[in-house]
């Protein structure tokens, strides 16, 4: 005898279209259940890979201000040396010596390179002579550029969306290109890409459109390369920051303090930082990842309505100013 047959019996009598639609409900709240779990573990528990495995220098671009610098304390923390890449020697300079003060067994190299400068072909070739030699294992590709204030396309200088266009894109690749040669050699390393929530989580960034577009490419060019280089041990990822207060937010955004939403640099740079290695997308900082997950629910229609009038606004308070 099957002592659950009456039970089964009972679950068969019932419709079939019910017998679907409960497991239909059934599969898709184990889903959300199981991203929750999975959520709150990768947050919360799942241990950081340790960075110096990936090799014992680690170059960071944009490094004298916002997340590229709170990048650079975070990297020194963990025990690497740094190579500073950004256009102002003095900044660089300075900057090098705060970190120094804080970790003096840190080794910390610096590059001045405008990207916005001049043609960016050489570049790979300059900084491959820069790092020959060393044991460059991870790279944090943060250098990034927008309008100075929300404008339509037709109305944006030709210098600024072209460079906008250089830094973001054609530098972004250029520099990985440069790092991922030695990479290769070795079999191992990690690059983090600084994409943004304007080229991805809304469904779309008026008036600052050229700046959005530049950022998916940051996107998908990582996702791409994160399956390209999985099987020479280097682990790209595309890092989707939405609003992190720093001088560029301040600048387009008239935003100048943190707050939950809005963390400052170094809370940014300490989540980032655990996340190095995994996933091929990531929005690291908690409340960001929280916020994209509502926006998701929201229709997009709605959330271009709100995304043009916040444009609208920033650029009329300009004209007024
Ligand atoms: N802040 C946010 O809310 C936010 C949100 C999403 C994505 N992001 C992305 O995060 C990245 C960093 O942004 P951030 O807010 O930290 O910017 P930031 O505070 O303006 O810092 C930019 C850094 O890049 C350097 N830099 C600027 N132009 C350069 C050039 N032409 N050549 C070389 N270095 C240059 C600056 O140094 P010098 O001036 O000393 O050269 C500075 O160190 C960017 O890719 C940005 O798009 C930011
Ligand atoms: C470099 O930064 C310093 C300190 O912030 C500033 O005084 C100087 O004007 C900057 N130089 C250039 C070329 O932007």
């Amino acid at each position: 005898m099957v002592p659950s047959s009456s039970c089964i019996h009972d679950l068969t009598n019932q419709p079939i279209w019910l017998l679907l639609l409960s497991s239909l409900g059934f599969f898709i709240f184990l889903k959300q259940a199981t991203s929750l779990a999975n959520w709150v573990f990768i947050i919360l528990l799942r241990p950081p890979k340790n960075l110096k495995k990936y090799g014992s220098w680690a170059m960071v671009t944009g490094a004298t201000d916002g997340i590229g610098k709170a990048f650079a304390y975070q990297l020194a923390q963990k025990g690497l040396n740094l190579i500073l890449v950004s256009r102002n020697s003095t900044r660089l300079k300075s900057v090098s010596k705060e970190i120094q003060a804080n970790y003096p067994t840190t080794q910390i190299k610096t590059i001045a390179f405008d990207f916005s400068v001049g043609s960016l072909g050489g570049m790979s070739e300059l900084l491959e002579e820069e790092i020959r030699g060393l044991d460059v294992g991870v790279l944090i590709n943060n250098v990034g550029v927008t309008y100075p204030s929300a404008r339509f396309l037709h109305e944006v200088d030709e210098q600024v969306w072209t460079n906008v266009v250089k830094v973001n894109v054609e530098g972004t690749t250029r520099v990985t290109m440069a790092i991922l040669r030695g990479m290769v050699e070795r079999k191992r390393g990690a690059v983090v890409n600084i994409g943004s929530g304007a080229g991805i989580v809304v469904p779309s960034h008026p008036l600052f459109t050229v700046y959005a577009a530049t950022k998916a490419y940051v996107d998908q060019l990582s996702r791409s390369l994160h399956v390209e280089y999985k099987r020479y041990g280097i682990d790209v990822q595309s890092q989707v920051p939405l609003y992190v207060a720093t001088k560029l937010v301040s600048k387009v955004a008239s935003i100048e303090r943190s707050s939950l939403f809005i963390p400052t640099p170094h809370a940014y740079a300490k989540a980032a930082i655990r996340r190095i290695g995994y996933e091929a997308r990531c929005t690291p900082f908690w409340a960001h990842s929280l916020q994209w997950c509502l926006g998701s629910l929201v229709p997009e229609s709605l959330l271009d309505a709100w995304r043009l009038s916040i444009g609208l606004k920033r650029r009329a308070k300009l004209h007024h100013a």
